[in-house]
């Protein structure tokens, strides 16, 4: 059976007292064998909600890093920093970080090559075959650090706007993404599909060839959402 991964993704969605309560209900969530669950809260609230899942199933991750240490860098926040407070993973490249943030595929790739010779994880999300950037993958992945890295194909147009991409569409990147990947020896590395996924739609997505899981966004913020698609798998 092939290990599915869930990400949920609260982006700045949620005020304090509604992280903090989403965070003590998916406590309770029993994992299966085979899949791994992730949640991203917002920053600021990163440290609390690590420590209130501490000894469950579910992994608490970052939604973005600025650089890889401690200095004078106003509003940053470090991998250091992360680490510090129990969290070893992080999402990077996401489509909202590269529109509303204006973080271009230079800085984007830049902080991958970071992140890839650190001893955090990362999720680095794409909206297009040409942005996930092969050569920086084959280059700092060494043999036993390949499952630090998780893609995520995520089209833009699918991103909080109801639009899922067809079943057909999803298969053909994921595909022509693992082919790529195969060639250069990194077939292992997991690719998540995301973009209006939902309780309705993710035990199809998630039957799809070379679909490794999902990255979900709004339906990620209501439990009962996220209790469907957990249990639709
Ligand atoms: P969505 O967001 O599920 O709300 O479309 C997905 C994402 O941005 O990761």
């Amino acid at each position: 059976m092939k290990k599915l991964h869930i990400v949920g993704n609260w982006k700045m969605s949620l005020n304090k007292e509604d992280s903090l309560k989403l965070a003590h209900n998916i406590k309770l969530i029993n994992n299966k064998d085979n899949l791994n669950i992730e949640v991203a809260p917002t920053s600021l609230y990163l440290a609390e909600i690590a420590e209130i899942l501490q000894d469950s199933d579910i992994s608490v991750i970052s939604q973005n890093f600025d650089f890889q240490n401690l200095g004078s860098f106003t509003g940053g926040i470090c991998l250091d920093q992360l680490k510090e407070i129990g969290v070893n993973k992080t999402i990077l490249g996401h489509s909202e970080r590269r529109s509303n943030f204006n973080e271009s595929n230079e800085q984007i790739n830049n902080k991958l090559e970071i992140i890839l010779n650190s001893d955090l994880d990362v999720i680095f999300c794409f909206d297009s075959y040409e942005q996930v950037p092969f050569d920086i993958l084959s280059t700092n992945l060494k043999d036993n650090s390949k499952l630090k890295l998780t893609l995520a194909y995520e089209p833009t147009w699918a991103i909080g706007t109801g639009k899922t991409a067809s079943i057909e569409h999803i298969e053909e990147i994921h595909t022509k993404v693992k082919e790529t990947l195969e060639e250069n020896m990194l077939q292992e590395i997991p690719i998540l599909y995301g973009g209006s996924v939902n309780s309705s739609n993710s035990k199809e997505i998630l039957d799809t060839n070379n679909v490794d899981g999902v990255l979900v966004g709004g339906a990620s913020t209501k439990i009962d959402q996220l209790l469907g698609i957990v249990n639709s798998i």
